[in-house]
């Protein structure tokens, strides 16, 4: 998959490999609910087990929804005709949220939105990006680790939540940043 915020450019880029026609590209004002949705769901499938159940309670499809609708500028989906099956945010030097359907899963989108998230971030001026993972979280680990990532320590990060802040341990990553190579 080629991406084209490589090159600064905006708009969509196609892909040839992973799931067959998937595109990268913004996201619309009226996707925010399906993107959502898939960021509930990755959330339950990723989270609910391993997380406080007083977080789980407070991330709702409401309040996803909510934070993609203020966050949209900053968001790239993975799409099929048929709409978004992935999404990542970004977000300062961060790569804030990463969330692929179950159906898109090891297909090859993760890492194609990834990729792009490294180029946005290298355009914006970032050499040395970060995130956070959930604890015990360990197909994204893999999958960070496979793309490159470094896990560089447990960090107790405040997160967001409609009452204030909820401290949470986190596996932080970290990645050195390179130039995006331009598509062949
Ligand atoms: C995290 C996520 C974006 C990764 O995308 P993906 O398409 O699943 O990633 P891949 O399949 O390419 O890679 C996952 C790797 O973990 C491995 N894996 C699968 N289940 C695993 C498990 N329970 N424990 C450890 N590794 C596991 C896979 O085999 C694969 O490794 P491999 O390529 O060496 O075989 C996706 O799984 C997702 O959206 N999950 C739910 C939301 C989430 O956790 N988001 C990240 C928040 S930090």
């Amino acid at each position: 998959m080629t991406a084209n915020s490589a090159t600064g450019r905006r708009g969509a880029s196609v892909s040839n490999s992973g799931t067959a026609g998937s595109v990268l590209r913004e996201p619309l004002a009226s996707e925010v609910a399906q993107l959502a949705r898939i960021w509930y769901d990755g959330w339950q499938d990723a989270h609910a087990r391993i997380l406080p159940a007083a977080l789980a309670r407070v991330r709702t499809l409401d309040s996803f929804a909510q934070r993609l609708a203020a966050a949209l500028p900053r968001v790239r989906v993975a799409a099929l005709p048929e709409g978004p099956v992935g999404f990542c945010l970004v977000e300062g030097d961060e790569l804030n949220q990463l969330f692929v359907s179950a159906a898109a899963r090891g297909s090859g989108v993760a890492a194609a939105l990834v990729r792009d998230a490294e180029a946005r971030l290298w355009t914006s001026g970032v050499r040395l990006a970060w995130l956070s993972c959930a604890i015990g979280n360990e197909r994204a680990a893999r999958f960070y680790e496979k793309s490159g990532w470094l896990r560089s320590a447990a960090v107790t990060e405040q997160l967001a939540v409609p009452t204030g802040s909820f401290a949470l341990e986190v596996w932080r990553y970290e990645k050195r940043l390179q130039a995006p190579q331009p598509a062949a």
